[in-house]
């Protein structure tokens, strides 16, 4: 199984869509194994976005992150990352496709809404950036074995 970080950018908290974005991913059936309403630090941020550096959006990226509280989110289940980052959508919430979170709920290209780590190298980064250890919860959901076919030697 894989971990991956969710952040909810602040204007997905001011717009009010913590509980429905949240609402996707535990119905996909990934598991939630850290959550918490907090802001980011301005070292954080540039941390976290450091991979975009030289981007003449970075500035504005840092600020944004910066402007309100989050939800960090960590998330668990087989093919984590890859699917979050499906149920997300694309960058842009201009081009996003209905039916993915940015496509839903955005418009715009800056404010989208939503960040999902994309490899599983920046994933076991951004957890350890945005949770300590005692935040991320070690505990087997009830409904496992009727998401996942449970009887063989890993999760199916
Ligand atoms: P994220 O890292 O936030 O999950 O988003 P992503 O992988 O889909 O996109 P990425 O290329 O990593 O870009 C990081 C964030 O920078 C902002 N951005 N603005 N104005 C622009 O051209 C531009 N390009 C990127 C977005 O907020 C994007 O999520
Ligand atoms: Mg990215």
């Amino acid at each position: 199984m894989e971990t991956t970080l969710i952040i909810l950018k602040p204007d997905a908290v001011q717009r009010g869509f913590v509980g429905r974005i949240v609402t996707r991913f535990e119905e996909k059936g990934l598991q939630l194994v850290g959550l918490k309403l907090t802001t980011i630090a301005k070292t954080t941020a540039e941390t976290h976005y450091a991979p975009h550096k030289e981007r003449p959006f970075y500035p504005g990226l840092v600020r944004f992150m910066t402007s309100g509280p989050v939800v960090v989110v960590a998330l668990k289940g087989v093919g984590a990352i890859a699917i979050a980052r499906n149920l997300m959508g694309a960058t842009f919430g201009s081009k996003a496709a209905p039916g993915t979170i940015r496509g839903d709920f955005g418009v715009s290209n800056a404010y989208n809404l939503i960040h999902g780590s994309d490899s599983p190298e920046a994933a076991e980064k951004e957890l350890g950036l945005f949770f300590k250890k005692e935040e991320l919860l070690d505990w087997t959901p009830v409904s496992q074995e009727w998401t996942y076919d449970m009887t063989g030697p890993k999760p199916e």
